[in-house]
């Protein structure tokens, strides 16, 4: 059996908690990845990270990719966390624009559906969603509402399809 490990980058709390579902779901380890180095993975033979979609990017991708570089012989397991709904091709348009061809790639890679939360974001972000969504209303002839309301449509059943792809894996 491989050991896993769950690891999350998380600024408002989604990618967090779908990665400790993740993490009771599979009976393993869970932490943020801050502060973690390549060297702290040596038991694990599989690793899961974890992150939320900024401006199109996954956070924290850039050391992923890196450690999947220097460490093959593990199964890598990427999910991203985001507000866009997963139909119309979002999942592979944010796989495509994140792994480009050449790049190190993980064995599989998920999309789920999180929200927003405006409470727990940070000042800059809170200024950019404004002026974003300020741009949107213009476009669309919608009024910007006075204040942003965040939305939480984070479900544990998404992580159905990665614990079964997972559990297979690790055997
Ligand atoms: C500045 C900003 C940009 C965002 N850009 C996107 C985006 O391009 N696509 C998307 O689906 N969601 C986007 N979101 C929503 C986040 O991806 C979503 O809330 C995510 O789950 C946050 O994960 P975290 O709280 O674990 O960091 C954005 C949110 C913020 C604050």
């Amino acid at each position: 059996m491989k050991k896993t490990i769950v690891l999350y980058r998380s600024r408002t709390g989604f990618s967090k908690c779908y990665a400790e579902w993740i993490a009771e779901d599979l009976a393993c380890e869970c932490r943020s990845i801050k502060g973690v180095k390549l060297d702290d993975l040596k038991d694990f033979g599989l690793v899961i990270y974890g992150a939320g979609v900024y401006a199109g990017m996954i956070a924290g991708l850039g050391k992923i990719k890196n450690w999947i570089g220097k460490s093959p012989e593990k199964t890598w397991v990427v999910f991203a966390t985001g507000a866009t709904p997963p139909k119309e091709g979002y999942e592979e348009l944010i796989f495509k624009t994140n792994f480009r061809k050449g790049e190190s790639r993980p064995a599989h890679f998920y999309y789920f559906l999180s929200g927003i939360n405006y409470e727990r974001m940070g000042f800059f972000n809170r200024i950019l969603m404004k002026f974003l969504s300020g741009l949107a209303s213009k476009k669309n002839g919608i009024p910007q509402p006075a204040k942003p309301t965040s939305i939480d449509l984070a479900n544990r059943d998404y992580i159905a399809e990665l614990l079964s792809y997972v559990r297979l894996k690790a055997r």
